[in-house]
């Protein structure tokens, strides 16, 4: 019985198949219930008692042989499988590049997450508007130059459609349709009819922030101010406010930030001045409140809008700003590393 074990051995542990069925069918010769090994298991009732022990012991070694050699076979033919389907035969030898967020999109990401840690949420609105949520609401006058032809891009020379030319009017939109306390920032693009330059585009992006509650008052904002322009450049940024005008807000203002390139000494970037400016902001005009359904005697706000390519320009010193709609990888690749 012993030979006929080591012969059985031999054949098992050269077994070979081509495939998954022929390996099938070396299983069910060798180890199913009628197999070889299971007879000769049945013959091992007759053994004499005192050969027992070896023969018990070749029969596990020959089983086991068994089962490794299949399981060899079988994980051999798995692995020959999914590398089949792994490998892309059809793909470029060379290493394929992953693209990077664009700096304006980091910047927009940067921008939303420090209002984001003021409890602000983002809102969104529409790109192409009318001329109640861009205008009328936010208390432009009827000859106000800003509705000129020359600035506002009008779809199919409609004047009540158009594209919008800042994102103020998603503080509309949400007025319109939420209660106060309102806490938003709206990221988006914008379109002027501006001549393109270095300095100036038809399109642009900016983030609005608007604040509606009880009791909101201007030290709220310049209290949010600093805290943006510190987490936005660094820590020793100050800011000052200069009275400005815009129809939505009264008073207005205008914060410039202590040159970050110089540290405010003065420098060809804020010509001489140590100061820069990046936005405008005010408490939101009465009448704007209630135009939008707010009750202007019970609630205030503040809001602010800021331009993401000036603030990029000042985090980034890119100098044209036609750079960022070219999609020039040379010049895309340099912001790998604030991904
Ligand atoms: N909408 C203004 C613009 O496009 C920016 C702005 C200024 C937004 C003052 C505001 C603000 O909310 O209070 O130039």
């Amino acid at each position: 019985m012993i030979n006929k074990i080591n012969a059985l051995l031999k054949e098992v542990e050269n077994l070979k198949a081509a495939n998954a069925e022929e390996l099938e069918a070396l299983r069910i010769k060798y180890l199913s219930k009628k197999g070889e090994i299971s007879l000769l298991m049945n013959d091992f009732r007759n053994v004499a008692a005192d050969q027992k022990r070896e023969v018990g012991q070749h029969l596990n070694k020959l089983k086991e042989a068994a089962q490794n050699r299949i399981n060899e076979l079988k994980a051999s033919f798995e692995n020959v499988q999914t590398t089949n389907d792994d490998i892309d035969l059809t793909r470029t030898a060379y290493p394929i590049e992953l693209g990077t967020r664009h700096p304006l999109s980091l910047v927009k990401k940067e921008i939303c997450d420090i209002f984001g840690r003021l409890g602000f949420s983002i809102a969104e609105g529409p790109e192409i508007e009318d001329d109640w949520h861009v205008f009328s609401s936010l208390n432009f006058a009827e000859d106000h130059p800003a509705r000129d032809m020359q600035d506002t891009f009008f779809i199919q020379h409609n004047p009540d459609v158009l594209l919008r030319t800042h994102t103020s009017s998603v503080q509309t939109r949400v007025m319109e349709n939420q209660k106060p306390p309102i806490r938003i920032i709206c990221p988006g693009r914008v379109y002027r009819n501006e001549a393109i330059s270095y300095r100036a585009h038809c399109f642009f992006h900016q983030v609005e922030a608007l604040y509606v509650d009880k009791n909101v008052s201007f030290a709220d904002l310049k209290q949010a101010l600093l805290f943006f322009a510190k987490e936005m450049f660094s820590a020793d940024t100050k800011i000052r406010l200069r009275p400005s005008y815009f129809p939505f807000t009264e008073p207005s203002a205008e914060m410039d930030i202590s040159c970050n390139i110089c540290g405010g000494k003065g420098c060809p970037f804020c010509k001489g001045t140590g100061w820069v400016e990046i936005l405008g902001c005010g408490m939101v005009d009465p009448n704007v409140l209630e135009n939008c359904g707010i009750d202007s005697k019970v609630y205030s706000g503040y809001a602010l809008g800021m331009g993401i390519e000036r603030i990029t320009n000042l985090k980034y010193q890119v100098k044209d700003l036609r750079m960022f709609s070219e999609n020039d990888v040379r010049f895309l690749r340099q912001f790998e590393s604030a991904n």
